[in-house]
């Protein structure tokens, strides 16, 4: 059985929003102008609008205090809606939002990009940032529905394809070593074609939450290139999320084959797929200690050790790999 529902047509949203009592949008400064008017039609009965800044300095606790305050003032009942219009930021906090609120509104997260499509609009992890740590306050907990309004591609700039779809590579990097092959091979700006892969991916991580909901144990494959990633993220200027997993994927996979666990064949393949997408964001001027430091802090640590979750093969992943790095070995695997 599926853990969460997923809707691809308009009638089918319209009949669910429609049971609530209340409907309240969360939108951020650029969902609100170029989705909001897509969803219109389908949107009756909306008590509230709420619109939240863009970027990853907004996903705070007082941006949530914001959003509990327009609740409070038009007075929702338990039995409102929250409709999540955004990507990775809207749906994290507007999910942590309803999940707290009145100790837990229903909420239905719209994603409007890849990024968000494939991987946190769904799998019930919500959260906010707090004291410079990412996600670091959270819950989990399971949206009504998420709907895909896959119009919304054909608006992305390319940049933001690229986002999502190293998150989509991770995916049969970890569980799916034909489609990982596929991917290799395709053309980004038909987003028509990308379809049947983004409900791939999604079949993927369902398959894996579905497993372990609570990351106790197989989930933490999803975290691959992540750690690498998020060090990378949260130290370079202008990197995007799936540009810093991209890189952190093939850093991770060099640390693996290091290790004598991944074979030179299947590095040399990621590292060419990795190396045809994503050679324009290649992370600059990197500074290592500073990389370091962050991920000994990730909350996923513990003491000196960084943990890793590394491929095996392609399509193969394992998890709670204890490492100490140094910064020798950074700099050498991000070469
Ligand atoms: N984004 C990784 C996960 O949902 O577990």
């Amino acid at each position: 059985m599926r853990h969460t529902q997923f809707l691809y047509k308009p009638e089918e949203i319209e009949k669910i929003v429609n049971g609530y009592s209340e409907i309240i949008v969360l939108a951020d400064e650029n969902t609100a102008v170029h989705c909001l008017p897509l969803l219109e039609p389908l949107l009756k009965n909306v008590k509230q609008t709420i619109i939240i800044g863009t970027g990853e300095e907004h996903k705070t606790m007082q941006t949530c205090e914001k959003v509990f305050e327009k609740l409070m003032a038009v007075h929702i009942t338990r039995n409102a809606l929250l409709l999540n219009v955004g990507g990775g930021l809207v749906c994290d906090l507007g999910g942590f939002s309803a999940s707290v609120y009145k100790r837990g509104i229903d909420y239905i997260n719209i994603p409007t990009s890849l990024l968000c499509m494939v991987d946190a609009a769904f799998g019930d992890k919500t959260a906010v940032n707090f004291l410079q740590t990412k996600n670091i306050i959270g819950s989990f907990y399971s949206p009504k529905t998420v709907y895909y309004l896959t119009d919304l591609l054909k608006t992305l700039p390319q940049r933001q394809l690229y986002n999502g779809f190293a998150e989509m590579l991770k995916h049969g990097l970890i569980a799916y070593a034909d489609y990982f092959e596929e991917l290799c091979g395709i053309n980004l700006t038909d987003t028509e074609k990308l379809l049947p892969y983004i409900q791939t991916s999604i079949d993927i991580k369902e398959q894996i939450v579905e497993e372990d909901p609570h990351e106790h144990g197989l989930r933490k494959i999803l975290n691959a290139g992540h750690t690498i990633g998020h060090a990378l993220e949260a130290t370079q200027k202008d990197i995007y999320h799936g540009e810093a997993v991209a890189w952190g994927l093939l850093a991770e996979a060099k640390l693996s084959h290091e290790l004598g666990i991944l074979p030179a064949k299947h590095l040399d393949i990621i590292s060419a797929c990795i190396n045809k997408y994503y050679s324009n964001s290649k992370p600059q001027n990197i500074d290592y200690h500073k990389m370091l430091e962050k991920m000994k802090h990730d909350k996923k640590n513990t003491d000196e050790y960084i943990s890793f979750s590394l491929l095996q093969q392609i399509g193969v992943c394992g998890y709670d790999i204890e490492l100490e790095l140094d910064v020798e070995v950074l700099e050498r695997i991000l070469a």
